[in-house]
């Protein structure tokens, strides 16, 4: 039975519920897709056994990024095992004036050689469980990635050579990028085309990355030409740290089974880098020495050439036989014998084997000037390369973007 005062009450309750309907749809969250992660990319770090890096981007300013980790098991109760980190959080405000929030992660005290499941976000909205395996703490057999400049038709042309990439080798520890990853280092949607262009690929296989000279946009300060940086590299990778000073994130050196992996910024601060190199090397553990420069040293693309590199660092490669050297920055591919002192030795002798590869599709014609050099050298094509190091075996095949073989060749020491 109604009486007067439980009606009285009961129209108390409805407009205090119509009023709180009102409220909640005046004032909701902002679209939760702004507080979603994107650009989720995984980084080696200076100790792939242990620890690894991950970096995603939010549109809105989440209250608490986090990360969590678990070691991978076949059920799914991921979070209850993982293991929960703060994100450092950092806003940039890009050239169209949107302020955009990148949150970085490293993962640490993990087990060698393990297979493990993250996410990133934070109390409310998590990316998807993505997975990555650490790296051994000894010599296995492992194969990487490596590409020349994309920098061009990003989404367009180089979705399929990643994708072509991805198909021939799944199970690649780690990608490579030698520079020009875009062609205006500070232009957010070009970046925005690599990262459509990866999908998913970074949040699963780490990327090691150097700038190039288009990483280094020109900027008038004062009248005079001044090159820094993109303001966009360091917010979007977290790279190691463990270079000269100055060029944190840009030159930089990764231990990874077996394999000394140096990573040289061609941009800036040459002398400094080489004489860094010169210790690394003196003090190289690792059977096996890969450098990755932007500029190559002897350049495959017409009128180029880079003889102050040559001066600088071939005394050094050459004292420590580097094995091999990754470039990009001349728009073609070339493959030289090994060469020591720019001159072609035998294949039992100490040497080193410099490529020029290009994965996008700026075209430069063929330089004649170091074709005696050159094992193989052509232009026009997209590129990637498959490297698998095994014990004394270093084989290396060149592959289009029909998955097809263009190059190979092997080392043995
Ligand atoms: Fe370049
Ligand atoms: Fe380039």
């Amino acid at each position: 039975m109604f009486t007067y005062k439980s009606i009285r009450y009961c129209k108390i309750l409805l407009f205090y519920l119509t009023l709180s309907l009102i409220g909640n749809l005046l004032f909701a969250n902002p679209p939760k897709q702004n507080d979603l992660p994107v650009r989720i990319i995984l980084n080696l770090t200076e100790n792939p056994s242990e620890s690894q890096a991950v970096t995603w981007r939010t549109s809105s300013d989440v209250f608490k990024p986090l990360a969590q980790i678990a070691p991978a098991n076949e059920y799914t109760d991921l979070n209850k095992e993982a293991r929960t980190f703060n994100a450092t959080r950092e806003m940039v405000n890009l050239d169209n004036e949107n302020n955009v929030y990148y949150h970085s992660v490293i993962f640490d005290s993990l087990r060698p050689n393990t297979l493990y499941a993250y996410r990133v976000g934070d109390e409310k909205y998590w990316s998807e469980w993505n997975q990555f395996k650490t790296a051994s703490e000894n010599p296995e057999p492992f194969k990487f990635i490596y590409f020349g400049d994309p920098q061009n038709d990003i989404k367009s042309m180089c979705s399929r050579i990643f994708r072509a990439a991805f198909k021939k080798a799944p199970d690649a520890n780690f990608w490579y990028f030698t520079g020009d990853i875009v062609n205006h280092g500070n232009n957010d949607e070009e970046w925005d085309e690599l990262f459509y262009a990866l999908g998913w690929i970074p949040g699963m296989t780490p990327m090691i990355l150097i700038p190039g000279n288009h990483g280094y946009p020109a900027k008038l300060v004062d009248g005079k030409k001044t090159q820094k940086i993109t303001y966009l590299w360091r917010p979007q990778f977290t790279l190691p740290e463990d270079g000269p000073g100055g060029l944190e994130e840009t030159a930089y050196f990764i231990d990874y089974q077996g394999v000394r992996l140096v990573m040289l910024n061609g941009n800036e601060k040459l002398e400094e880098q080489a004489k860094w190199l010169d210790t690394l090397l003196n003090r190289n553990p690792q059977r096996w020495t890969i450098i990755a420069i932007h500029q190559p040293f002897y350049s495959t693309g017409k009128d180029r050439d880079n003889p102050y590199l040559r001066e600088l660092f071939i005394p050094i490669l050459d004292k420590y036989s580097v094995d091999l050297v990754l470039q990009g920055h001349d728009h073609s591919y070339g493959r030289t014998y090994k060469l020591k002192n720019g001159i072609k030795v035998a294949d039992n002798e100490n040497g080193t084997v410099y490529v020029v590869s290009v994965s996008g599709t700026k075209v430069y014609s063929i330089n004649q000037r170091y074709e005696d050099l050159m094992a193989k050298i052509g232009t026009g094509r997209q590129l990637f390369q498959v490297i698998s190091v095994d014990k004394n075996l270093l084989q290396y095949e060149s592959f289009n973007a029909m998955g097809e073989l263009y190059d190979s060749f092997e080392l043995r020491k």
